[in-house]
């Protein structure tokens, strides 16, 4: 397989991750990386190309985020994205930016002059007299979404399209393999976007296309392998949820019955879960499977922590002690496994200085002294390849298609202490909110659905009596990689159903509301 790959460097667009996962899909590896990650690391032999973002921030305002402009000269080819354009005509000499207090978003009618390097064979079909026939297209709507823009292109660059609006949309210096585009080819309303990255990925940078998922599945049997050797023992903490599925799946092909998976009860999951989990493990995978009771250890260690953070360092924490005591039992364990993915490491800020969000609890979370050496085999997949992956394997689709489910499991539902009271509460409304959805219209949509526990109680009444509850929070959100969500517009008819079921069979619930904020500004989980 090809191991070459595309870095794609983080200036703080909300488009980086589109950028990664579309390079993906022309079948070559790409990297998300932080500007500051050094020139021995753009350097390497396997970077082919490096495509520098889009992102927030204007060149003209102090504290702008740069990269070191020595990377222009490492002979590798580089794609300017919106931010990452200007940046070219910023740090390369006789290029000169114009800064505008207005904003260009939406679309825009691109020209193009020459048609070469990444316009390279832009063609369509041709109606009239010749249906069918190629003929170069020369303008076409593309998407744009800036505010300043390059006036002068730097000293060797040449013009390659324009707008209306702008003298400069796409510039390229051909003899250094070095482009930039005022738009954004990684969205779909630019037209032709793949044809343009597939240039540069391809033509450009000369990397074939053969990264898929099946020679994923065969490179990281190989890379466990040769990262265990013959002899050592790994132990898998397994949660149910398809990442750690995927990743017992894959561990068990390269190593077989040297997986020990262990699968720890913290008392944070949702209804009938410990059942289900142990059930189909053992159906699927025909591997003894050590399931641990440590309800009461990690109810106790939460015990008053009304800190969201907290909550998850101590079952972060909580959770690898427990795993070292049970590995210490197993013999030859040298190894702990993780189902940690690509989403988990850039929301952790782990590949940049980015601020961090959550920290998710198989990264951020993890104590610094660790007694087993760690392995990650989906590190550096993106939500969807996990799935992909899973089938490839042969997993049965209800672990597939599972909704994701926190590692902090209903700890971060629940506002305020988690107690075992609270969490039944919380366990019985989300089950009937999980169940009723189910019969849906809107049940495809879901990327998540589950209720939430405010601390927080409202005035009801019930029959001729007040009552002083607790009110649910219910949130369904669709997605596709939970960096960027929408609410489900459930149909109010139901939402009436789902609210009069869990008051009525839930006795401290008095009050149902429904959570309507997309993601951003919001995130998935409350906490
Ligand atoms: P947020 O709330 O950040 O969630 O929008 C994005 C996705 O990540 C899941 N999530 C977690 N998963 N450990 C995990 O394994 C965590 O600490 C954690 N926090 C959030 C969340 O359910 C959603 O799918």
């Amino acid at each position: 397989m090809e191991r070459r790959k595309i870095l794609v460097v983080d200036f703080g667009g909300q488009y980086v991750r589109l950028i990664a996962r579309r390079i993906r899909e022309l079948g070559v590896f790409s990297e998300i990386i932080s500007p500051e990650a050094g020139l021995d690391y753009f350097s390497q032999e396997e970077v082919a190309g490096i495509v520098l973002s889009g992102g927030p921030a204007s060149l003209k305002m102090a504290g702008a985020p740069l990269i070191d402009s020595r990377i222009f000269s490492l002979g590798k080819p580089i794609l300017g994205i919106c931010y990452g354009m200007q940046l070219m005509a910023e740090l390369l000499p006789g290029g000169h930016l114009k800064a505008s207090s207005r904003s260009e978003y939406g679309r825009a009618d691109l020209l193009i002059k020459e048609p070469v390097g990444v316009f390279q064979g832009i063609t369509v079909s041709g109606g009239g007299k010749s249906p069918g026939k190629k003929v170069a297209k020369k303008s076409f709507p593309v998407w744009m979404s800036h505010g300043d823009s390059v006036e002068e292109v730097p000293e060797g660059f040449q013009v390659l399209a324009e707008t209306k609006e702008l003298l400069v949309a796409a510039m390229a210096d051909s003899a250094r393999n070095l482009y930039g585009l005022q738009f954004h080819p990684e969205v779909e309303h630019t037209c032709y976007g793949r044809e343009i990255l597939g240039n540069f990925v391809h033509q450009i940078c000369g990397v074939t296309g053969s990264w898929n998922i099946k020679e994923i599945v065969s490179e990281k049997i190989n890379q466990i392998r040769t990262k265990l050797g013959s002899r050592a023992g790994v132990v898998l903490g397994l949660s149910g949820g398809v990442d750690s599925a995927v990743t017992a799946a894959l561990l068990h092909r390269a190593v077989g019955e040297r997986l020990q998976c262990i699968f720890i009860d913290h008392g944070l999951l949702r209804m009938g879960e410990v059942q289900q989990v142990v059930e189909t493990f053992s159906r699927e995978f025909k591997l003894p499977l050590i399931t641990v009771d440590a309800r009461e250890r990690f109810l106790k260690k939460l015990a008053g922590v009304r800190d969201p953070e907290v909550k998850r360092e101590i079952i972060g924490e909580t959770f690898v002690r427990v795993f070292e005591e049970e590995a210490g039992k197993l013999k030859d364990i040298t190894h702990l496994a993780q189902g940690t993915i690509y989403s988990d490491v850039i929301e952790s800020g782990e590949h940049s200085n980015a601020e961090i969000i959550k920290s998710h609890h198989n990264v951020g979370g993890l104590p610094e002294k660790m007694e087993l050496d760690i392995v990650e085999p989906l590190r550096d997949l993106f939500k969807d390849e996990v799935r992909e992956l899973g089938e490839e394997l042969g997993l049965p689709a209800e672990i597939i298609y599972r909704q994701p489910f926190p590692g902090p499991g209903l700890a971060i539902r629940i506002i305020g202490e988690v107690t075992p009271e609270r969490l039944e509460i919380l366990r019985q409304a989300d089950a009937i909110f999980r169940k009723e959805l189910e019969k849906s219209r809107v049940s495809q949509q879901i990327w998540q659905a589950f209720a939430v526990l405010p601390d927080i109680r409202s005035v009801g009444v019930e029959g001729d009596s007040r009552t002083y509850g607790y009110p649910i929070i219910l949130r369904a959100v669709s997605s596709s990689d939970a960096m960027t969500a929408d609410w489900v517009k459930i149909p109010g008819e139901e939402l009436d159903r789902i609210s009069r079921k869990i008051v009525n069979r839930v006795k401290e619930i008095n009050r149902v509301v429904y959570d309507i904020t997309s993601k951003p500004p919001a995130t998935i989980e409350w906490e």
